[in-house]
């Protein structure tokens, strides 16, 4: 019986936490899940027309052409303080979510 209630709450929790996170599936939304990382975390430098040349994340093209080419993985799987520049790393979610929408080939959605 005691038993049975423990398992109970297991299944509860976690079948609320899944509902909550409704990113981290195989096929996250660009606009839900992707986009808010970028807009948290990049665009504070990587926005258009930078007077430094760093390159644009501003937007869906920008976004998906360095994820599909490697770069943004890249650069946030290296040391920390690297991407996002002296901030903190991403969380294991966040690298996953950017992760698994570009194992679908980064759709529009
Ligand atoms: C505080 C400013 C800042 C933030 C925040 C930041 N970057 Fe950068 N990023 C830079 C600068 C400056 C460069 C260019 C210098 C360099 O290549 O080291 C750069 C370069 C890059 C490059 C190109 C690296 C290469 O190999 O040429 C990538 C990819 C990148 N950033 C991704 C990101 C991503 C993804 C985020 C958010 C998770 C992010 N950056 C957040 C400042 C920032």
């Amino acid at each position: 019986m005691r038993i049975f209630l423990i398992l109970s709450i297991l299944v509860i929790t976690s079948c609320t936490y899944n509902e909550l996170s409704i990113c981290e599936t195989d096929n996250p939304s660009f606009t839900y899940c992707v986009e808010p990382i970028f807009e948290k975390n990049c665009i504070g430098c990587h926005f258009q027309n930078n007077s430094n040349g760093i390159m644009p994340l501003s937007n869906f093209q920008e976004i998906r052409d360095n994820v599909i080419n490697g770069k943004v993985i890249e650069s946030i799987k290296r040391k920390v303080g690297f991407m996002p520049t002296n901030g903190e790393r991403l969380s294991t979610e966040e690298i996953l979510i950017i992760e698994n929408w570009k194992e679908n080939d980064a759709p529009n959605n």
